[in-house]
């Protein structure tokens, strides 16, 4: 094995992944903002920034699949003198290394909960950078500390850079014509304001803004850098010179010049700030041409002092950590303490925000919110912010059609259906009720299902949540193929797997291309073992709303008759997937159009997938048959490799026409047998509901990032903190290395089998259930819960056991059962195996 290069470490006490080399295997980035103002930031401050959405309102650009590959970001050149042997010589440098990549004397980045600190040393001074988006604020603040560490008088000079984007972050790479001519900006004081646009339709505009008089500024990209310059060595800043250029089109930017001199000793702040501003119609203008700048004003005076940033920040930090301390185990295995107490919830909250937008490896304009990306993604973050999640549900719920079938995606600016894409895979109804049952289960806010909710977004059409649940389930019943099994559509979970596409046109896309399903007998037994898990759950709900009669305002439902008949149609289910769905040793995947097996010993390659052998262990079908059994051994048998579960295995070797996309990767990466993270934990909890704790951790830990983190950064080469959605899987040229980091479905089911399943906390229609699923080295552990109106500290005493509750008693008295009855307050229960 290649000598694994260390880049950081763990900083568990300050929440903090400490990175120590800038030149990480590749850009290792955070994000910041909490709910509309959102930035990316990399280890060496590149990235950018926009309002809510990354396709529409792209605040400052960023060029992808760029070389090098992190290029363009929020910039400070720092400009001084350095003495040596042939008299005086200039050195430009940036706290962050790049862009200028002048060696420093010491380098750090922090990445934190919602914040980055960057800190560069060169020749006597210091200068570290904290960024971080403040509570409710639509700005990026930038707070650089200089400090002058030698014993001599320093005089700097200073240069900030940001790039504006002209909004529309598509249109800004494929329409840059127009744009060379709409550019428009405004100076004033200390401010640049960026105002493309805004004499039309655009209400909007943003600001650059730093708390001390500038002696120059530029705004004009060309001007600064020169043409034939690169961020690197932009022509302004070598020259030491401002040009005070004002852009009138081209491409506007915004920097301000300062020059500074600081004692021996001496600390200076300087406050940055990044602002988006949205007026009201009738409030555009100061007068003719002019921007109403009242609002960046205000702004401004609340963000303008080291002691105001200072509060907000601590504010910042105040927020995470009461998140924080809804779930907190103690375990005393710090690898897997960080990441539940700390990196996996920060993870859910990222991609709850971003869902699959906006990362290093998504561009911010291809994808929205994913119907059932989203749904996903609430299971890991409603413990945090439940009137978020009920509020992003409704979202959801309201881009379905009245058949049950739903827009894959929606742009989260707007709110409405993604027409490009369309709809048509047919698993994406059922998340609906994943997700919801998610959060009634946390909150026991059974009115969400009252809410009146329309279809696509039509006004006038509105029925109940709890319709939209139903009629999510009869979308599959009334989607069923000739073995009685969900039909797939355009694709299930694998949108890889596209069984009605048939393209021989490399120009089509795989995900858009209209689909032969006309006489289409393919089918998913991936959709088969979901219906069967939320059907379970559907059922559970009914019966839950038939006891509580009344007390729901939902009037003319028979819920018992509806349990009822749901029930029958999970047990049809059930008996689909025994009869026709079975192999001999593991589930099958699917049917294709003609009706020939998928995922079969039948089969040349890829004999066997693991979304089928998750969903069907985790609806424990056949498990009284030996099935659940075989299905897990067959997981550890054919897909299980060092670096974790395979998708498929063998992998495909040639592209088949009746497949699709899945064949079109080489083996071992996507969904071609790489190890595509986020359904190892389907297996995994398949693994705990059969009691094979054991298996259950041995699976968990090998794509826990803080294990990984230990043994290979560089081979991973992906951040370490965060799991990311796919590891080169055995097959590929160099297994173990990752790919997508961040925005991956991931996150939230690492959350909820390891809160869940493993340490075995759940949370009930009635209280928390307590079952946990442990390898037989645990030792006892505490788990602080915070659950609605109580706080709970659990104390579990495994014994060795892998499974199965013995005792529980709470606050000193035994109860029976494994349900913890909810009631407010404090309390403490002590749980053996
Ligand atoms: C990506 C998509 C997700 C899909 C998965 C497998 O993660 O966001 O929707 O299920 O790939 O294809
Ligand atoms: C590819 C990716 C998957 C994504 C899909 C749609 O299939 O593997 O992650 O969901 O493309 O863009």
């Amino acid at each position: 094995m290649e000598q694994q290069k260390r880049y950081g470490h763990f900083d568990d006490q300050h929440r903090e992944y400490v990175i120590t080399d800038p030149q990480t295997p590749w850009p290792w980035i955070n994000y910041l903002g909490n709910e509309d103002f959102f930035s990316l930031i990399s280890n060496t401050a590149g990235g950018y920034s926009f309002y809510k959405d990354a396709k529409f309102r792209r605040i400052t650009r960023y060029r992808y699949n760029n070389v090098p590959m992190d290029n363009g970001g929020r910039y400070f050149y720092i400009v001084d003198k350095e003495t040596g042997s042939q008299g005086d010589k200039t050195i430009v440098w940036n706290p962050g290394w790049k862009p200028c990549k002048t060696p420093l004397d010491f380098y750090e980045c922090r990445h934190g909960m919602g914040y980055t600190r960057i800190t560069g040393r060169k020749n006597g001074v210091e200068a570290s950078v904290l960024f971080f988006v403040p509570l409710k604020k639509w700005a990026e603040v930038q707070k650089l500390t200089l400090s002058n560490t030698s014993s001599e008088t320093k005089t700097l000079k200073l240069f900030s850079f940001e790039e504006w984007c002209l909004w529309n972050a598509a249109t800004d790479m494929e329409n840059f014509q127009r744009n060379f001519s709409t550019g428009e900006v405004e100076i004033e004081g200390s401010t640049i304001y960026h105002k493309t646009e805004y004499r039309e339709r655009r209400n909007h505009y943003a600001f650059y803004h730093v708390n001390t008089p500038i002696q120059g500024f530029d705004t004009d990209r060309e001007t600064f850098v020169g043409l034939y310059n690169e961020f690197a060595d932009p022509q302004a800043v070598m020259e030491g010179k401002p040009r005070n250029s004002h852009a009138h089109g081209w491409s506007p930017i915004a920097s301000h010049y300062i020059e500074v001199t600081l004692a021996p000793g001496e600390s200076k702040d300087f406050v940055f700030l990044l602002g988006y501003v949205e007026n009201e119609q009738d409030e555009k203008f100061e007068k003719p041409q002019v921007i109403n700048k009242k609002k960046a004003h205000a702004l401004i005076a609340e963000l303008d002092t080291t002691e105001k940033v200072d509060k907000a920040f601590a504010e910042l930090c105040e927020y995470w950590d009461a998140l924080l301390n809804i779930y907190k185990v103690k375990t005393g295995n710090d690898k897997l303490d960080r990441m539940v107490n700390i990196w996996n919830q920060y993870q859910c909250m990222v991609t709850f925000n971003f869902s699959r937008s906006a990362s290093f490896f998504e561009s911010g304009v291809g994808r929205g919110m994913g119907f059932r990306d989203s749904n996903q993604d609430l299971v890991g973050f409603v413990h945090q912010i439940p009137p978020r999640a009920r509020q992003r549900i409704i979202d959801i719920a309201s881009t379905q059609f009245p058949d049950g079938g739903c827009y894959h995606q929606y742009q989260p600016l707007t709110k409405r259906g993604n027409n490009d894409i369309g709809g048509g895979f047919n698993d994406d109804p059922c998340w609906l009720i994943f997700g919801t049952v998610a959060y009634i289960k946390e909150t026991g806010d059974f009115s969400i299902l009252d809410e009146m909710v329309p279809f696509d977004n039509q006004p006038g059409s509105e029925v109940t949540l709890f319709e939209h649940l139903k009629i999510s389930m009869d979308h599959v019943i009334n989607n069923l193929g000739p073995h009685m099994l969900p039909l797939i559509g355009r694709a299930d979970w694998n949108d890889c797997l596209n069984l009605n596409c048939f393209s021989w046109d490399p120009n089509e896309s795989f995900q858009t291309t209209e689909n032969v399903s006309e006489g289409t007998k393919a089918e998913s037994l991936m959709i088969a073992g979901l219906f069967v898990v939320t059907g379970k759950d559907y059922v559970a709900l009914c019966r839950k709303l038939a006891g509580l009669s009344g007390k729901s305002g939902i009037s003319g439902i028979d819920f018992a008759a509806e349990a009822a008949r749901m029930q029958q149609a999970v047990d049809a289910m059930i008996e689909a997937v025994k009869k026709h769905g079975w192999d001999g040793e593991w589930y099958l995947r699917a049917y294709d159009f003609y009706g020939r097996k998928i995922g079969s010993n039948e089969c040349d390659e890829a004999k066997i997938f693991i979304e089928s052998q998750g969903w069907c262990t985790m609806a424990e079908i056949g498990a009284e048959d030996g099935m659940v059994a075989k299905s897990l051994d067959s997981c550890k048998k054919y897909l299980e490799c060092e670096h974790g579960m395979v998708l498929n295995n063998p992998a495909f070797s040639k592209y088949i026409y009746e497949y699709g996309e899945i064949s079109s990767y080489p083996e071992g990466y996507k969904e071609n047998a790489g190890i595509f993270c986020h359904n190892n934990p389907w297996v995994i909890i398949g693994e705990c509901l059969a009691g094979r704790g054991n298996d259950a951790w041995s699976h968990y830990a090998k794509i826990l990032p803080s294990y990984v983190e230990e043994k290979y950064q560089t081979l991973h080469k992906v951040e370490p903190y965060v799991n990311c959605q796919m590891v080169a899987g055995k097959d590929a040229f160099k297994p173990g290395e990752g790919k997508n980091s961040w925005l991956t479905g991931t996150a939230a089911w690492m959350w909820y089998t390891v809160s869940e399943f493993i340490l075995g906390i759940k949370p009930d229609y009635d209280g928390i259930r307590i079952d946990p699923c442990l390898p037989e080295t645990a030792t006892d552990y505490t788990v602080n819960r915070k659950f609605r109106e109580a706080d709970y500290e659990i104390t579990i005493h495994p014994n060795g056991a892998q499974k199965g509750v013995k005792t529980i008693t709470l606050d000193g008295q035994p109860i029976s059962g494994t349900v913890i009855p909810y009631s407010p307050g404090k309390h403490t229960v002590e749980v053996t195996l």
